[in-house]
């Protein structure tokens, strides 16, 4: 399935193919800012996306962000993630984290690597939170670092896709890693 994204002018000249990544919210996180700040901090949702879409723009990296509250949105949005080669998630499963075999089995499916995030401390809380349905699955997880962990997800995402990192708050570099 040839990837949907756009291409740009490769170092030597050539057409590469832009890489793209998905961040996908789970249920209520459309509520961030106002929902719980004890646990989930006073960052909106639209404050992460736009922080992790600039971040991506500034490193040639597509960024786009799904949220839904229904479980069938979500796997139709990992499905579409696999047929349009997006090339990364990060995803905050939110309450499905501890309930939804659908969602994993829809991210086992497309094979896509991913970083699992939590904006809280999921090991502090109750304890039916410290069990996930992805954990195994993902690369890594990031519980309790608030919304920054978003943006470290990010920066991890970049290096696993050897994308060439821009330094913060300016123009691209030319450093690899
Ligand atoms: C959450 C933790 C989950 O247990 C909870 O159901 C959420 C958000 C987090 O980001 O800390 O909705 O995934």
């Amino acid at each position: 399935m040839p990837k949907a994204t756009s291409t740009r002018k490769g170092s030597k000249g050539s057409e590469e193919l832009r890489k793209s990544i998905l961040v996908l919210h789970g249920p209520n996180l459309n509520l961030l800012g106002s929902r719980e700040p004890q646990h989930y901090g006073l960052a909106t949702m639209e404050d992460i996306n736009q922080a992790l879409k600039t971040r991506g723009e500034a490193c040639g990296v597509s960024v786009d962000a799904f949220q839904s509250n229904h479980e069938g949105q979500l796997i139709d949005r990992i499905q579409q993630a696999k047929r349009e080669g997006v090339d990364f998630i990060l995803i905050n499963p939110a309450g499905y984290t501890h309930t939804s075999v659908s969602l994993r089995d829809a991210m086992a499916a497309t094979g896509i690597p991913f970083v699992e995030i939590h904006l809280s401390n999921v090991y502090n809380r109750e304890p039916f939170r410290r069990h996930s349905y992805f954990s195994d699955l993902a690369l890594g997880v990031i519980a309790g670092l608030g919304a920054q962990g978003y943006e470290l997800a990010l920066e991890f995402a970049l290096r696993h896709l050897h994308i060439k990192v821009a330094s913060h708050g300016s123009q691209k570099t030319e450093k690899t890693h």
